[in-house]
């Protein structure tokens, strides 16, 4: 009996140095990788020759060609920016955060300005600030909700600071026909709230959970800037379609199969995405989450469907086999072809494991034990298995290959450094909330 008793200590023990050391050693990638994913990602804003304020999603201008602005991940790396801008120390850590995003206001209203094939909810723009004109999925709605929510959070700064002539000329201007930015998009997206649009992966038009919870969040806290900026009106007009929005996201919980349905109602895109199975439904949390309950990072339905996820993700691809403390290398959807270069398959995701890391890293504190302690180490691994698969200087590219691991797809893509800052904050908050 007493032997018995300290080989399971023993074991209790080892088991715990070893989720000991994994944590340390994804703590310090993370840690010693905020400057230079915050350099990488800053290296992707108004590059020389493009318009101030825009944001390339990577580099790469061929295969794929991905030198264009796109509203989704300009929003999504402005929205880490915002973020650091929050917590910056000094004057001079602040200025190249702020001053970046003060351009990205200025191009963002220039993008609205032009005529576009698909209005607000179109998907990319030149770095000139044009739109682009060619066959593409769209429209793409979770655009203009998501520029809306990362700039409501720099509206909120700012009116802290006192500075709210600007917030009142520039973002938030309370007036029809509007001139601002957040307005803009807040009008937008309360008038297509229930239009069917193409998804986050741009390959099929329905009603996606992503975009959903996206313009959710946006209308709720739109309304709440609304309200501080003395127009009513719109706020109670805000409120009433995001509660109509919830009622539309509810029915995306298929209790029968325990998880998050990704789209409802598809009517155009790729015809080959059965299993129901799409991670962008992690990162519909992730970004759509409005802090006030609806669909935290901790309710059991978004933890059953990442659980469901990672299961089909685990033995998908050979790289997860025989991973050891490594996590599961995660990708958009089981059914995936795009390599970047072709539809010959598709690969895990950079942006999308960091993801799996980050939702457990904010869902963590508001668990119970065991599960809490389960939550952190595996919020680690998926972090030690991006880790792994860096390149040496820590630049990553959108896809880590299948087989052998290698970084593969649009190189430095920005939305990645955005998940590296977005996991890294996570992660601390998790810790001090221990
Ligand atoms: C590029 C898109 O961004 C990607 O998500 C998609 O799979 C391919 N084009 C094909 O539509
Ligand atoms: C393909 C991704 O599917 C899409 O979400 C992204 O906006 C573009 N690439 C650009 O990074």
């Amino acid at each position: 009996m007493i032997a018995m008793m300290k080989l399971k200590f023993a074991l209790l023990a080892s088991l715990a140095l070893l989720s000991l050391e994994t944590s340390a050693g994804a703590s310090s990638w993370l840690e010693s990788h905020v400057d230079s994913s915050t350099r990488k990602l800053l290296a992707n804003v108004s590059v020389p020759g493009a318009q101030l304020g825009s944001v390339i999603a990577s580099p790469s201008r061929a295969d794929p060609d991905y030198y264009f602005h796109w509203t989704r991940d300009a929003a999504l790396a402005m929205d880490a920016l915002v973020s650091l801008d929050e917590r910056a120390q000094t004057a001079s850590e602040r200025a190249p955060i702020r001053q970046a995003i003060l351009d990205y206001v200025f191009f963002s209203r220039v993008n609205q300005m032009a005529p576009a094939l698909s209005d607000l909810g179109e998907p990319k723009y030149h770095v000139n600030g044009s739109p682009y004109m060619g066959p593409w999925g769209r429209p793409q709605n979770d655009g203009p909700a998501l520029r809306a929510i990362t700039l409501i959070r720099f509206a909120r700064i700012l009116l802290r600071e006192g500075q709210g002539e600007f917030v009142r000329a520039m973002l938030y201007d309370s007036r029809l026909p509007t001139h601002s930015v957040i307005k803009t998009d807040l009008e937008y997206i309360s008038h297509h709230a229930f239009e069917k649009s193409f998804d986050v992966w741009e390959e099929v038009k329905g009603d996606h959970f992503f975009t959903r919870m996206v313009i959710r969040r946006a209308l709720v806290e739109g309304a709440k800037l609304a309200r501080t900026l003395s127009d009513p009106g719109a706020a109670d007009w805000y409120e009433e379609r995001a509660q109509i929005m919830s009622r539309e996201i509810e029915s995306h919980w298929d209790a029968q199969e325990q998880v998050i349905q990704p789209t409802l109602g598809q009517t155009e895109g790729a015809d080959y995405k059965t299993s129901g199975i799409d991670t962008a439904v992690i990162l519909g949390v992730l970004h759509g989450y409005a802090n006030d309950g609806f669909f935290a990072p901790e309710d059991p339905r978004v933890i059953a469907t990442l659980r469901r996820q990672r299961a089909v993700f685990a033995t998908l691809y050979p790289i997860n086999h025989d991973a050891g403390d490594l996590g599961d290398a995660i990708g958009r959807y089981p059914e995936d072809r795009y390599s970047g270069s072709d539809f010959l398959g598709g690969n895990p995701w950079v942006l999308t494991t960091l993801a799996f890391s980050e939702l457990l890293f904010r869902a963590a504190p508001f668990l119970a034990l065991p599960e809490r302690t389960v939550a952190l180490r595996d919020a680690h691994a998926f972090v030690m298995r991006v880790a792994k698969h860096a390149n040496p200087d820590g630049s990553l590219s959108e896809q880590i290959n299948r087989q052998n691991g290698f970084m593969m797809s649009a190189r430095d893509l920005t939305w990645n450094y955005a998940a590296v800052l977005n996991a890294w904050i996570a992660k601390e908050a998790a810790i001090h909330s221990q």
